[in-house]
Formats: structure tokens, sequence, C-alpha cells
């Protein structure tokens, strides 16, 4: 993670729908077969969680939020529904609503639609197609709404676009996905970001809370076995996109979760000894190797107030649905 202070600085944008405009950083998509290759020599074997999310894996992602044991969704919906006006009066009047990734339009639409006389909409995302389309579709419903799309890494440094009329900067990090974040990043993020947000801007973050393992381990190895098939995908992307012959047969999505920690670690088991090749390259996995995919961290309120402050930000406020499940938390710049 890197910090802000050396920026890009800002393209020229091209103009799209009404109400549109693109900034496009012209993201330098990483080689999966360099990173693969990389992650399969490390003594503990990994592929980096972010080639979970090619096409189908983003359709097998869409699934997960839809399943009954998959509970971070609807809960955070339900608390950004249910909460929106109080959350809306933390934020404040002329708000230009930044979001860290482009997700489903419906959580921003929440927040967009309780704000007072909101300025502007800037989702970052590397997946430009993903992007504009989300971009299209909320100036569409929210005329007079600056909707600024900037196709970029939001954990690379990058200068935000200016905006016709003067605008408060507010982040909105939904979805718990800082969780998948080592936390040491997690809190590079939020400082690095400290410094683009306004002087008395907020960030928005939902964050997935503890709880025991009876509600954790299902929503991550549900009995559809819909999240196997997410993690099991990325070996089916190295065969289709890294000259790979994984057998997927032969290994078995593993899950556990450490409620002291709040971690969640999702690995591939290697099912028999057996080896693959990649690129030319190729790799033993032993009966029973384990290969990380994934992370997804879990904090009390307090916890994650901490690893806020440490980032420069003051609690102002957090939003916790009536089972305890999710948390939203307003974080002050300062
Ligand atoms: C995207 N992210 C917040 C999900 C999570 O819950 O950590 C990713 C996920 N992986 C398997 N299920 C969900």
């Amino acid at each position: 993670m890197n910090d802000l202070s050396g920026t890009f600085s800002m393209p020229a944008p091209a103009p799209l729908a009404p109400g549109v405009t693109l900034h496009d950083f012209a993201p330098i998509q990483e080689s999966f077969a360099e990173a693969l290759v990389k992650g399969l020599s490390q003594p503990s074997k990994a592929i980096p969680a972010r080639f979970l999310y090619d096409e189908h894996g983003s359709r097998l992602f869409d699934r997960i939020c839809e399943l009954p044991e998959y509970y971070p969704t609807r809960t955070e919906l339900s608390i950004l529904r249910d909460r929106a006006a109080e959350i809306a009066t933390v934020i404040g009047p002329h708000a230009a609503l930044v979001e860290f990734g482009a997700g489903s339009s419906q959580k921003a639409r929440l927040v967009l639609d309780a704000l007072d006389v909101p300025v502007a909409y800037v989702p970052i995302d590397v997946s430009r197609a993903h992007l504009i389309q989300l971009a299209e579709e909320i100036a569409a419903d929210h005329p007079g709404l600056e909707v600024a799309a900037v196709c970029a890494d939001y954990t690379q440094p990058l200068e935000l676009p200016e905006f016709t009329q003067r605008a408060r900067r507010v982040g909105f990090f939904p979805g718990s996905t800082i969780g998948n974040l080592p936390r040491e990043e997690a809190r590079a993020f939020l400082s690095a970001w400290a410094g683009q947000l306004s002087g008395d801007g907020v960030m928005i973050v939902g964050v997935d809370l503890k709880k025991p393992i009876e509600i954790v381990l299902p929503a991550y190895d549900d009995a559809q076995g819909v999240t196997a098939a997410f993690s099991l995908n990325v070996l089916a992307r190295a065969n289709r996109e890294a000259a790979a012959d994984f057998d997927l047969a032969s290994f078995r999505h593993h899950v556990t979760y450490d409620p002291a920690s709040g971690q969640v670690a999702i690995h591939l088991e290697s099912l028999r000894d057996q080896q693959a090749s990649v690129a030319g390259r190729t790799f033993r996995f032993a009966k029973g190797e384990l290969v990380h995919v994934e992370d997804s961290n879990k904090y009390a309120v307090e916890e994650f107030q901490a690893l806020a402050r440490e980032a420069g930000y003051t609690p102002e406020a957090v939003w916790i649905d009536p089972k305890g499940l999710f948390s939203v938390h307003a974080l002050r710049v300062g």
C-alpha cells in the first residue's frame, strides 16, 4: 500500500451518458500467470484473492450475496436502509460520495437518496465496463448529480476529479471489503485516503463483526457449495488463462474461523499427492497441503475504532443491526 503523496495526475475525462465522465487511469492489468507462479513458489503456497473475481467469479460472488447463510450483504443493506437519515446527517450537505469499488448500485443509492443536496458520486474500480454501467445507472436516476467514474486501483495513489460545484469529499467503503485486507493494509488504506478526503470529511465503512463460529463458518462454506465453486474457480481460471492443468476434483474448499482473532481463512486443500503445471512450471502438492486464497477479517466495534484512530480518524458513529451481525462506521477525518 502506498501513501498518496506521489499522486498520478488526472487524465482528460471522456464524455459518456449525460452527467457521467470517465477518468481513466488505465490501471495496468497484472499478469495472472506471473502472480500465480510467484504465489505457488512460496513455502506456504498462495493465490492472490483479487484473481477470484473474473467474470465467472464475479457472477458466483453475486450468488453468494443471495445465499441464506451469507448474512453480510443483506444485513448491511438493512442498516443502510434503516439508518440512511442518520448517516446523511453525519455526512452533511454538498457531499461528493467517493465509493471504493463499484459494487451493486443498491448501497450507494440508499446513501445518495438520503443525502442533502449531494454534488457528486465518484465510484473507483479497475473493471471499466462494470464501472461505466454503474455510473450510467446512477446518473440516469439522479439528474443534476455529477457522476465521475474513476477507472483505477483504489489502493494506489490517484488524484480525484474536481467538480463544477464545491463539494466535500466523503468516502464510502461498504461490504466489509476492508476485512479482505490484512489489518496493517487496512490501516494503510484508511490512512492514505484520510489525506484525500475533505478536512471535515467522513469515511463510511461497512465492517463485519466478530461472532460465533456457528454463524460465520456456514457463511463461507454454504450448503449449496456456491462458495466452494467460487474458490475453485480460481483454478479453473488458471487452466483457462495461465496455461495450467489443475484437476479441480483433486482440490477442495477449506475454511477455518478463529473467533479470537476474527479471521476467516480460505484455502484450497489438495486431496492427494499431485502435481500441476502453470505456464511451463511444475508445482507439487502433497495430500492435505493448503493453498491460501482469501482471508476475511471480522472486527469488534472497539477494535475497528482503534484501527481508525491509528489511521488518523475520529470515530463518530456506528450503526449495528438488531442481531449484532454487522456494523457501519462513520469516521471523521482528523
Ligand atoms: C468481498 N468480501 C467482502 C467477501 C467476504 O465476505 O469477505 C468475499 C467472500 N469470499 C467468500 N465469500 C465472500
